[in-house]
């Protein structure tokens, strides 16, 4: 019997969440793939283990920038595909405290989350390039080279299965109350004919979730394990509507870049405007789900500026926005939604938000609410939205006579990326 977390309404009610993604591919700065993508040996990585020095890492500053987005929560990469830790191990010296940066640099994280009251994630790879005993499959760094493969029946994947499980009991054990547990990633389903995927019997990830819960029974552990548990992790889409599996509703969490890669990418341009990205976070709370925004820090251990200003931006909306937000959740289905507009519920309240995507001309018109509406405000200033009566109603041959009509400006608030209505109902 599978178990899951106790209560995760934490999880639900804060929406959103910082994910970092930092190794020694941060120094490549070309995606924290770099190492598969380029079919890179372990000599040829070496160079970016031996010169990972951090010295302005700040973790205290990474958890500020993220609370002051408005998150409240921040899982961080302890290893990666490429097999190095960011932590302290007894299980291999390929490790931060060997490398210049000479300690475990996880530790300090946990601490200024913690300091900052944001909840703590660890992301843990599954997978792992430099591992001897990682069988050799299609997605890894040497699959092109045909000695090592015909040297593959050497490598022994009980032996990194036990490496896996001791290095996920020293996680869960050495830093007190960890709060999500994101493993990444299972591809059974992969075959290249030489080769073949690895899933949950490659991880005997029933064991090793066995293990997680009874020393953190109410941790949050993702899907990616191929056990079902928490949460789901739609990645770099936004799913149309909210995710569903056996034709029930699932606890979701959509995981995002700022530009594509999760690894800094010094070269990368594809920036998402802090517009688009607040539009992403709404149309996910809109279906009931969590965004995890990513930052890929540098080599040096800093957020990228351009990372520093979009937090800044998306924190600067919450601000006047975070009651759209937290605790809030897909409005009730017979709520028609308005053109272009995302609406979010908070249940707890009984209030409903209107997020405007795109700015009609003076009506907004909130189908089968005629009776329910009994007070609108803009959220960014408390400034009153009123309602067009019933009476003038005789204007919109075109409208439900059901509908509430709210009367809106000609300009939209200045400065506001997404402009909220609240709109307080009364009971039904
Ligand atoms: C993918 C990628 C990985 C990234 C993760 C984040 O599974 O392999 O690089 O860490 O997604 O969701």
């Amino acid at each position: 019997m599978t178990r899951t977390a106790t209560d995760p309404s934490w999880f639900t009610r804060s929406r959103l969440g910082l994910f970092v993604h930092w190794g020694i591919y941060s120094l490549a700065a070309r995606h924290e793939w770099v190492k598969t993508r380029e079919r890179i040996t372990e000599a040829d990585y070496q160079p970016y283990f031996d010169h990972f020095d951090p010295d302005l890492y700040d973790p205290r500053q990474w958890a500020r920038d993220a609370k002051a987005a408005g998150m409240e929560y921040a899982v961080i990469t302890t290893k990666h595909h490429d097999g190095f830790c960011l932590f302290e191990t007894d299980l291999t010296h390929y490790k931060a405290p060997n490398t210049p940066a000479g300690r475990d640099l996880i530790r300090p994280f946990v601490e200024a989350c913690r300091a900052e009251g944001l909840k703590i994630g660890f992301y843990y790879s599954l997978i792992d390039w430099h591992h001897p005993d990682y069988t050799i499959d299609g997605h890894h760094p040497r699959r092109d080279d045909m000695e090592a493969r015909a040297l593959d029946h050497e490598r022994d994947m009980s032996r990194y299965r036990d490496y896996l499980h001791g290095q996920v009991r020293e996680l869960m054990t050495n830093y007190g109350q960890i709060d999500v547990l994101w493993l990444d990633f299972s591809y059974s389903w992969r075959d290249w004919g030489w080769s073949k995927g690895k899933g949950k019997d490659d991880w005997d990830a029933e064991r090793l979730l066995d293990m997680v819960r009874d020393l953190h029974p109410n941790i949050l552990v993702n899907n990616r394990s191929e056990v079902p548990q928490d949460f789901h992790t739609p990645e770099q889409y936004q799913p149309r509507a909210w995710m569903h599996v056996d034709g029930k509703p699932v606890m979701w969490e959509a995981c995002q870049t700022l530009n594509g890669s999760w690894g800094y990418d010094r070269d990368n341009l594809d920036w998402k405007s802090p517009g688009l990205l607040i539009r992403m976070l709404v149309d996910g709370v809109s279906k009931g789900g969590n965004l995890l925004l990513n930052v890929g820090p540098t080599a040096r251990g800093e957020f990228d500026p351009r990372a520093r200003a979009t937090l800044a931006s998306i924190g600067s909306w919450m601000h006047h926005h975070s009651r759209s937000i937290r605790g809030c959740t897909q409005a009730p289905e017979e709520f028609v939604t308005p053109p272009d507009c995302r609406y979010t519920w908070n249940p707890a309240t009984g209030r409903l938000y209107v997020h405007l995507f795109a700015w009609p001309f003076r009506h907004l018109f909130l189908d089968g609410l005629g009776d329910r509406v009994a007070y609108a405000q803009f959220l960014h200033d408390g400034s009153e939205v009123r309602r067009t009566e019933y009476e003038d109603a005789g204007h919109f041959p075109t409208a439900r006579a059901d509908a509430a009509v709210l009367a809106l400006p000609i300009q939209p608030p200045a400065g506001v990326e997404v402009p909220v209505i609240e709109v307080f109902l009364h009971p039904e």
